[in-house]
């Protein structure tokens, strides 16, 4: 489709991306328009299936993956209105994830690219969820990423679009594995993450936590906070103590918030960061969304975290980064494989 810009005459071409994002228990397919405009988005979840066995399994998962695609992926195209010959670019999460649920993701965009003609386009899940912030939203920089996700626990500095400079990360666990694993001590459902939050606000932090890693560099670790809350909950079962889970809930989460926001605050200063964005299934959390808000406000720069449906795995984060990974000049050809651990770069 061709538009034409009022100001200069000259014609302007819109891209369209398809986004394909398999890398966990969610077939997601997207079109995006111009790394910034939702067209269609069609989404699978698999989370009633795996919530019987308290958590992802990988075989379930990549099995239900190959069931689902080609119906996502027609039911995305049916939704937009288009066809293949609509699309520009395809982007896909290679990586990082469960290696099987990649690997039907990006034989399904071989696949397109091959019979279609079409660039591939190869997308760290990351980086995915990164620009998820950029739908609707117009990124500065330097721009701090704060990456926390069911694996990732990262503080991301970006000069410009898609240059990317880990300034540290968790040296344990991730933040969302941990939010999951205190959910299931609590007995709350899988997934824990967003149960232990809405929990939490229900209670008031009265236990005492240890904080994590108060040392000076970008660095998080969370297991001895893990470790804690289970071990606290365990003795006062021994102790036929009543447990106050909804104070424990909150305790937990103030801790694990503070020590993101506190190091996110030092970064902010230190490397004069302009706009800073959450991302990552935890963006969801209410708790984060409104400390680093506060943060942002405090410190006077720009603040931006995707709406809720953006922040857990989709298609259209996948799509949106695509087309900034194809600006940049990423292409790879039909030998591209799946990855289940990647750095982001
Ligand atoms: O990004 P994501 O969908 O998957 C990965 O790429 O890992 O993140 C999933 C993680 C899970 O650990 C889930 O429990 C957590 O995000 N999560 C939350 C909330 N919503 C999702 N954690 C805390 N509070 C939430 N509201
Ligand atoms: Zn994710």
């Amino acid at each position: 489709m061709l538009k034409y810009s009022r100001n200069v005459g000259d014609t302007m071409k819109d891209t369209y991306v398809l986004g394909i994002e398999s890398s966990c228990d969610e077939t997601s397919i997207s079109i995006v328009k111009n790394g910034v405009e939702e067209i269609a988005t069609v989404t699978s979840s698999q989370i009633d299936i795996h919530k019987n066995y308290g958590g992802v399994v990988p075989e379930i998962a990549s099995r239900q993956h190959v069931k689902n695609i080609t119906i996502v992926l027609e039911e995305c195209f049916e939704k937009a209105n288009m066809t293949m010959d609509d699309i520009d670019a395809i982007a896909i999460t290679y990586g990082p994830g469960l290696i099987g649920s990649l690997l039907i993701g990006l034989e399904a965009a071989k696949t397109l690219s091959f019979i279609y003609n079409k660039p591939l386009i190869p997308v760290h899940h990351i980086a995915g969820h990164i620009y998820a912030n950029s739908i609707g939203h117009e990124m500065q920089f330097p721009l701090l990423a704060i990456v926390v996700s069911g694996g990732h626990t990262e503080l991301i500095v970006m000069e410009s679009h898609y240059r990317f400079k880990k300034i540290g990360g968790t040296l344990d666990d991730a933040i969302g594995e941990c939010y999951d694993k205190v959910a299931r001590v609590l007995d709350l459902e899988y997934p824990g993450g967003p149960k232990l939050d809405k929990l939490a606000a229900e209670g008031e932090p009265t236990y005492k936590l240890p904080v994590p890693l108060r040392d000076d560099s970008y660095n998080y670790s969370f297991s001895g906070l893990k470790s804690a809350v289970i071990n606290l909950v365990h003795n006062e079962e021994q102790r036929n103590n009543t447990l106050r889970r909804a104070d424990l809930a909150a305790s937990f989460q103030k801790v694990a918030v503070e020590a993101i926001v506190n190091k996110a605050k030092k970064a902010i200063i230190e490397k004069n960061i302009k706009n800073v964005i959450i991302a990552g299934g935890v963006a969801a959390n209410k708790k984060l969304r409104d400390s680093v808000k506060e943060l942002t406000e405090e410190l006077g720069v720009n603040f931006s975290v995707p709406p809720l449906k953006y922040c857990t795995d989709n298609g259209t984060m996948i799509a949106a980064a695509g087309y900034y990974a194809m600006k940049d000049g990423r292409k790879a050809d039909l030998n591209l494989n799946s990855k289940s651990q990647d750095t982001l770069q």
